[in-house]
């Protein structure tokens, strides 16, 4: 194992390290500088099949359904084709409709989830037509599945996902860059996402350079036995799965809730004990964010802002600053701190980071 590690002291932080180079895999051979859109040559879905397309429906379970959501919002902002994700596991309790103009999604890490592989299996029995996002090439959920892309994120052990994770978001944004430039996405828009994509790996290194600092607040955090994630729209599935990193391996209490929600109930619990991770994106939401971060403040909250731009010291305690991509591509950035984040608040309370209690790499039963 700790040949395996190298000089990595966790599975985890390998994992992150390993970040640009497992989003440059994702993303080779896959953009067409020409037609700026995405080659892919596995989705088994012809121009003519994805044009008849009216609905995308995600499917996955944990760090895969979060990432999910983030690839709901890409594919609806670059195809308007309505589109949402739902946990795996949900999704087939319910008895959903199964129409054969939506277009199924399942997403996984290992492609061996006991709950995403039955609802692909329960979605097929009714028609359904499954694309697989999977990371390990030959599992069960791949070979299931229609058609789809391979993430080629490489090896993950770490119980706690974070490069398939982040290698789903970007396979996601292949996903709407195709569809969309088959519908009514413009030259230019697919330049644009593309130019994007090609600028991540860069980012991410440039994120990753800030370990120390974003150590020193996870320092901090892990003084907390409780604290909130907030974000709006594109910030909201960033800050689900900022939540549930930490709570995946420091064991602190987080709970994540949209901006807007602040006054319907989690206003209630702000106080000087329970910190607040915000995602402050410098997008067409931000002057409502910083309205968000003034009504935490007025409450004598504390706050961790994770943004573009930082917010000034009247609004945020402290600020970790992420390199601005596109707009659509910017939550794939704004998670990457809040892995470093977990894991070094976990890191100073001395928890077994790669091996979680109660936690399994993958659920391979009910
Ligand atoms: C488990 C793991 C999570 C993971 C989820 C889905 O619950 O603890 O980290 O996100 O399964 O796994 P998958 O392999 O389907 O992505």
């Amino acid at each position: 194992e700790s040949y395996e590690r190298g000089e990595h002291r966790h599975f985890m932080i390998k994992e992150i390290r390993e970040q640009p180079a497992a989003v440059a895999r994702a993303l080779t051979g896959r953009l067409d500088t020409r037609f700026h859109t995405a080659h892919l040559g596995g989705l088994n879905l012809d121009p003519r099949e994805a044009r008849a397309v009216r609905r995308v429906k995600i499917i996955g379970c944990g760090s895969a359904y979060y990432a999910g959501q983030i690839g709901a919002q890409l594919i609806e902002e670059l195809t308007r084709i309505p589109a949402d994700a739902e946990p795996a596991s949900e999704f087939r309790y319910r008895n959903p409709v199964v129409s054969p103009d939506t277009l199924y999604v399942a997403v996984s890490q290992s492609g061996e989830t006991y709950d995403t592989l039955t609802a692909v299996q329960e979605l097929q029995r009714k028609g359904g037509r499954v694309l697989g996002l999977v990371n390990v090439v030959g599992s069960a959920i791949a070979r299931q599945c229609d058609g789809g892309i391979y993430l080629h994120a490489g090896p993950e052990q770490s119980v706690a996902s974070t490069k398939a994770y982040t290698s789903m978001t970007v396979a996601f944004a292949l996903l709407a860059l195709y569809l969309g430039r088959i519908r009514d996405l413009s030259p230019d828009a697919g330049r644009r996402i593309a130019n994007g994509l090609k600028a991540l790996p860069g980012q991410i290194e440039r994120i990753l350079a800030q370990e120390d600092r974003i150590k020193e607040v996870a320092g901090a955090l892990a003084e907390y036995r409780s604290a909130f994630f907030v974000g709006r729209v594109r910030g909201y599935p960033v800050a689900r799965e900022g939540a549930q990193k930490l709570k995946e391996i420091s064991y602190i209490h987080a709970e994540a809730y949209p901006g807007s929600e602040l006054k319907h109930g989690p206003l209630a619990l702000i106080c000087p004990e329970r910190p607040t991770v915000a995602i402050v994106p410098d997008d067409e939401l931000l002057a409502k964010n910083l309205t968000t971060l003034g009504e935490i403040r007025a409450r004598h909250g504390r706050i961790l802002a994770v943004a573009h731009t930082a917010p000034g010291p009247a609004l945020a305690d402290d600020v970790i600053l992420v390199p601005k991509n596109e707009p659509e591509l910017d939550p794939i950035l704004l998670s990457v701190p809040l892995q470093l984040l977990a894991y070094h608040a976990a890191l100073a309370l001395g928890h077994d980071i790669d091996k979680p209690r109660n936690l399994a790499k993958s659920v391979t039963v009910e």
